[in-house]
């Protein structure tokens, strides 16, 4: 694997491989990979020519009291596990590669819908520097596709949402969640979670299953069902966040009528913050 640090050389070879009409697969990521990501490359080789991976801790999409400096960085063995995926090239480059004006200044691409509630609302800023990093990087690598896990339900939608309204010429592939032997979704904050909580944190995942298997034997009742989980979640020692019935598409509270429904949770363990969600159809 080929590892470029600048926008112009990682350009320079991709026009080759464009020109000679490869496909190319686009994998964005902050590093601190784990098997999910890994699912994410290995689906991208499956259908394209050239699979380039991105590894950028993203100042702009963090707020000023979270975790951006404690974010784990683990380049050496993230460029292992690539390796041994046969990833193409990795684009790893620095802030002042990404941003060379600054923070403050950089231009950015906001969308305006389902941005500021569920994790927007608890994040603000946050997909806006989601956006903004990613129609930046997809300027760059100029994709056919890209990849992106659906652990990150909300970040998908954005950014399918963002790649439709601008005409981005890149297709938005989504890929399942991947999760450890008791259910937890394999996340890069994971390993924030302490010892004592690590046998408890599953709970995220039973309480919105909990809701999915009500829903499906026809309990409507979505508020009484939300709060239910939050009070389950809450019972084993977590701060909910939010535990929300939406409609897939735009994510806005669910309808009695709806079909095709996602159910959303976040949490808070003592140092990390974990997010989850299931999706159910009812035709
Ligand atoms: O999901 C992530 O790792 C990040 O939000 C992304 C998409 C790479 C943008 O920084």
């Amino acid at each position: 694997m080929q590892v470029f640090h600048t926008v112009n050389g990682l350009r320079e070879i991709l026009r080759k491989h464009r020109n000679s009409g490869q496909k190319i697969g686009f994998v964005p990521t902050m590093g601190n990979l784990h098997d999910g990501h890994l699912a994410l490359i290995k689906q991208a080789k499956q259908t394209n020519d050239i699979v380039v991976c991105s590894i950028f801790v993203n100042a702009l999409q963090f707020g000023l009291n979270e975790d951006w400096d404690k974010y784990p960085r683990t380049y050496d063995s993230d460029c292992e596990k690539l390796d041994q995926e046969d990833c193409d090239y990795l684009f790893y480059p620095e802030d002042s590669e990404m941003y060379p004006n600054g923070l403050d200044t950089q231009s950015r691409v906001i969308c305006p819908t389902m941005t500021d509630v569920l994790c927007g609302a608890s994040r603000p800023g946050h997909f806006e520097g989601v956006t903004t990093v990613v129609s930046k990087l997809f300027n760059i690598v100029q994709p056919d596709e890209a990849i992106f896990g659906i652990k990150d339900y909300q970040q998908l939608a954005v950014i399918k949402r963002m790649t439709e309204d601008l005409c981005l010429p890149v297709k938005i592939i989504s890929a399942p969640i991947h999760r450890e032997a008791d259910g937890l979704a394999m996340s890069s904050r994971n390993s924030y979670i302490n010892e004592d909580e690590r046998p408890k944190v599953k709970v995220l995942k039973q309480a919105l299953e909990l809701i999915a298997e009500q829903i499906k034997a026809g309990d409507l009742e979505f508020t009484q069902l939300e709060m239910e989980a939050k009070k389950r979640i809450e019972s084993e020692g977590f701060k909910a966040d939010y535990v929300t019935i939406s409609n897939r598409k735009t994510l806005e509270p669910a309808a009695v009528d709806d079909r095709e429904i996602t159910i959303l949770g976040a949490m808070y363990t003592a140092s990390a913050r974990l997010i989850d969600n299931i999706s159910i159809n009812l035709d």
